[in-house]
């Protein structure tokens, strides 16, 4: 990509020679007179895609949207619209940080999941739409179960990291007490601003943990997102995943199974049948995961369950009374 520089009387910013895929630099001097959203745009999508980034056009938008608080249809309808210096010097350095692969949501400090708005930051994953999956299950789940047991139930989030799972759940079925366990304190923290933020931290209590071992409730249901890469995997993952999320959120142990195998060992004497186990797995992990189900849970119904794309996605234990 040739060096470009711009005429004097606007900002210049300068593009390195050749555009490294992980780490280019943007650069910009300090004449900042004011710019106009489309000419900041067109410019941050040409950095961005320099740097190898994927829908430069559509992460160069939101970085904007953001940083101005308007909607897409705004920015579209007014390119001409002025960019004050303050806000066209943050916007440079959001793009920056995207160019060196940051994910969006860490440098906006936020991520929709289920339809919530939740706060995201370097200590928690951020939340994946296929792990809605998991709460379209599970709330499917509680309407197994709550008829059969005419009480409140009692479920585990195992992982909670941003809270994600547990505060959509709550959300949406309030006749539940979750215990949300997390390994990380700075996690959980994140997680009790979002319950806060969702109305629902009556309904959930955040404890530090190692899985089930702070936990002695006797549990209708468990949900878990764990940690199930690989661990030789873990540094081959794109840079926006394997160099800025927690790697203790990623790490599944040697096959990526290890954490799943331990929550469904340690359950087994904690579910109060009727009762439903389901974690979230990742694609071939599915026969290995549901041999070790059939031999802990003998007489259980159990599936692997795959997403919209045919990867396998969720482990589901279903135990009934007799
Ligand atoms: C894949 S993230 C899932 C976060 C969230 N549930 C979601 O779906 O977005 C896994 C989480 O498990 C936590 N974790 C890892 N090992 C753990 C352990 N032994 N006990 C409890 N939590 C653990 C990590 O800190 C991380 O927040």
């Amino acid at each position: 990509m040739p060096s470009r520089r711009r005429a004097p009387d606007s900002p210049k910013r300068l593009l390195p020679e050749k555009a490294d895929a992980v780490s280019v630099s943007i650069r910009m001097n300090d004449n900042l007179n004011g710019e106009s959203a489309g000419s900041l745009l067109t410019e941050a999508v040409e950095l961005l895609s320099a740097a190898g980034i994927n829908e430069p056009r559509s992460e160069a938008s939101l970085l904007l949207r953001e940083l101005l608080r308007v909607s897409k249809a705004w920015l579209m309808a007014h390119p001409e619209a002025i960019v004050s210096p303050d806000q066209q010097r943050r916007y440079v350095s959001s793009v920056e940080r995207r160019a060196a692969h940051e994910p969006a949501a860490y440098i906006i400090g936020h991520r929709e999941f289920f339809g919530l708005d939740l706060e995201v930051g370097p200590s928690v994953l951020i939340p994946r739409p296929e792990t809605e999956m998991l709460v379209e299950l599970a709330i499917d789940a509680c309407e197994r179960l709550l008829p059969a047991k005419g009480r409140d139930l009692v479920a585990a989030d195992l992982g909670t990291g941003s809270g994600a799972v547990a505060i959509a759940l709550a959300v949406r079925r309030p006749a539940i007490r979750i215990v949300a366990v997390d390994a990380s304190q700075a996690a959980l923290e994140v997680a009790m601003r979002n319950a806060e933020r969702h109305r629902v931290m009556r309904g959930i209590e955040f404890r530090i943990g190692d899985l089930l071992e702070g936990v002695d409730e006797r549990l209708d249901l468990l949900v878990a997102n764990l940690p199930y890469v690989p661990s030789d995997e873990v540094d081959r993952l794109m840079p926006e995943v394997g160099r800025y999320e927690p790697r203790a959120a990623l790490d599944g142990g040697p096959d990526g199974t290890m954490l799943i195998q331990r929550a469904m060992e340690q359950a087994r004497g904690m579910m109060e049948a009727p009762a439903t186990l389901l974690f979230e797995i990742g694609e071939g992990q599915g026969m290995a995961l549901s041999e070790s189900a059939r031999s802990l849970y003998p007489g259980a119904d159990i599936r692997v369950i795959r997403d919209y794309t045919g990867l396998e996605r969720v482990l589901s234990i279903d135990i009934d009374s007799d």
